[in-house]
C-alpha cells in the first residue's frame, strides 16, 4: 500500500528514539517510556484507523503529529473505558473520526462558548417570544424517529454552525408533525443570513427562529445546500423559498419536567457543554466532567425522545456530525439528575418554534 511507505519512514525514528530512551536510563521503569512493541501495537492500529475512515496526510511529518495525537487519545480511550466499566450509565469512548485531533484543536474546530446574557435578551424582548405552557401528559417513553418526523443525521463538518443544525431539526420536525410532511431545511441559509449569530463562530437556535419569523419562513436543504462556510445571504431568491414558516418561539423552563413535557410535543434543541463527547460511542452519557452548577455551553443538539434502560431515565439526542459518530450519529445523555441546570446545562436554554 502507498501509505505503508510513508509511515514506515517515521516509524522507524520513533522506535529508534525509544530504544535510545531506554539505553540512556537503564530498563524502562515507567509507563512513560514507551516500548517498541507498544508503539508498533498503536501504530498498527492507526493504519488501521486511517484505512477505516479513508485518512491521509500531506507529509511524513504531519503523519508524525497525528499518530502522536492519536496515540494520545489512545490511552485516553483505554484508560476512561477501563475506569467505567463497572458504571450502570455503560458509557463508552472509541476510536472514531476525530480520533486523530487533540481535545484542544477539537474543541476550537468543532464547539463554540456560547456567549449567554448578551445573547439572551433579543430573544425575551422579541414579540415571537411566548412563554410555555408547561400542562402536559408525557408517554412513558417517546422517539420522534419512529413516527417518521426526523430527517437523516447531517454533518456541519469543520464549521461552527451546530445552533443552525439544532434550529432546521426542530423545524423539520414540527412542520413534519404538523403537515406530515417531512422536508429538509437550510442550514446554510440561517449560516449566511441570520444577523444575531455569527455563522460558523457559533449561534443560537432561538436566534435562527427569530430571524425565519422575521424572514417569513425558511428554504429547503436543496435549494440552499450546505456549503460549511458563511457567505452572503442568498435568502428569498426562488420561488417557493420560505417553505416552512413559524408564528413565533418559546422558552422552556429550566427543568426535566419541562423538558419532559416540551419533547412529548416535538423534538426539542438544547444547548449543552459537549466537550467530553468527542470520542463518544454509545451509551449514557452521564456528564461525568462537566463543571457542576454552570451553564456553560459549548454545543447544540435535538433531543428527539427519551427512554430508560436499567433504572438510568436518558434523553436521545441527535447530533450534526454525521453519521459516522456516535451510534449512527446519535447518542444518550442523562435525565432526572437533580442537578440544577440538567446534564452539561442542557436543561438551560432550550427553545422550540412555534407553528
Ligand atoms: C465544559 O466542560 C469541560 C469539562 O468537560 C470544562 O473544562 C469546560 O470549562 C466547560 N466549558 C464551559 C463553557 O463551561
Amino acid at each position: 500500500m502507498a501509505f505503508y511507505n510513508s509511515m514506515s519512514q517515521f516509524l522507524f525514528p520513533l522506535i529508534w528514539c525509544s530504544i535510545l530512551i531506554c539505553l540512556s536510563s537503564g530498563f524502562p521503569t515507567s509507563e512513560s517510556s514507551v516500548s517498541p512493541s507498544k508503539a508498533e501495537q498503536d501504530f498498527e492500529m492507526f493504519q488501521q484507523w486511517m484505512a477505516e475512515h479513508g485518512r491521509f496526510y500531506p507529509n511524513s511529518e504531519e503523519s508524525n503529529t497525528r499518530f502522536q495525537i492519536f496515540q494520545r487519545n489512545l490511552k485516553y480511550i483505554t484508560e476512561t473505558n477501563a475506569k467505567r466499566s463497572k458504571s450502570t450509565y455503560g458509557y463508552r469512548l472509541g476510536l472514531n473520526k476525530f480520533a486523530d485531533m487533540s481535545p484542544e484543536e477539537f474543541t476550537q474546530t468543532y464547539l463554540r462558548p456560547l456567549e449567554v446574557p448578551a445573547n439572551i435578551a433579543p430573544a425575551s424582548s422579541s414579540s415571537s417570544y411566548v412563554q410555555q405552557q408547561d400542562s402536559c401528559a408525557p408517554p412513558a417513553t417517546m422517539d420522534w424517529r419512529k413516527q417518521g418526523v426526523v430527517t437523516p443525521v447531517k454533518d456541519q463538518r469543520r464549521c461552527g454552525s451546530c445552533w443552525a443544525f439544532g434550529a432546521t431539526g426542530a423545524l423539520e420536525s414540527v412542520h413534519a408533525i404538523t403537515t406530515g410532511k417531512l422536508v429538509s431545511l437550510s442550514e446554510q441559509e440561517l449560516v449566511d443570513c441570520d444577523p444575531l449569530s455569527r455563522g460558523c463562530a457559533g449561534g443560537w437556535p432561538h436566534n435562527a427562529f427569530e430571524w425565519v419569523v422575521q424572514n417569513g419562513g425558511i428554504s429547503k436543504e436543496e435549494d440552499y445546500p450546505y456549503v460549511a462556510r458563511q457567505g452572503r445571504c442568498k435568502a428569498n431568491m426562488h420561488d417557493g423559498d420560505k417553505v416552512v414558516k413559524i408564528s413565533g418561539y418559546s422558552k422552556i423552563p429550566q427543568s426535566d419536567d419541562a423538558l419532559l413535557c416540551a419533547t412529548s410535543k416535538q423534538p426539542v434543541p438544547v444547548a449543552f457543554n459537549a466537550t467530553d463527547l468527542q470520542f463518544y460511542k454509545s451509551g449514557i452519557y452521564g456528564g461525568e466532567n462537566c463543571p457542576e452548577g454552570s451553564t456553560g455551553v459549548t454545543h447544540v443538539a435535538l433531543i428527539v425522545g427519551y427512554d430508560s434502560k436499567d433504572g438510568t431515565d436518558y434523553w436521545i439526542a441527535k447530533n450534526s456530525w454525521g453519521e459516522n459518530w456516535g451510534m449512527n450519529g446519535y447518542f444518550f445523555i442523562k435525565r432526572n439528575t437533580n442537578l440544577p441546570h440538567g446534564v452539561c446545562a442542557l436543561n438551560a436554554w432550550a427553545y422550540v418554534p412555534n407553528v
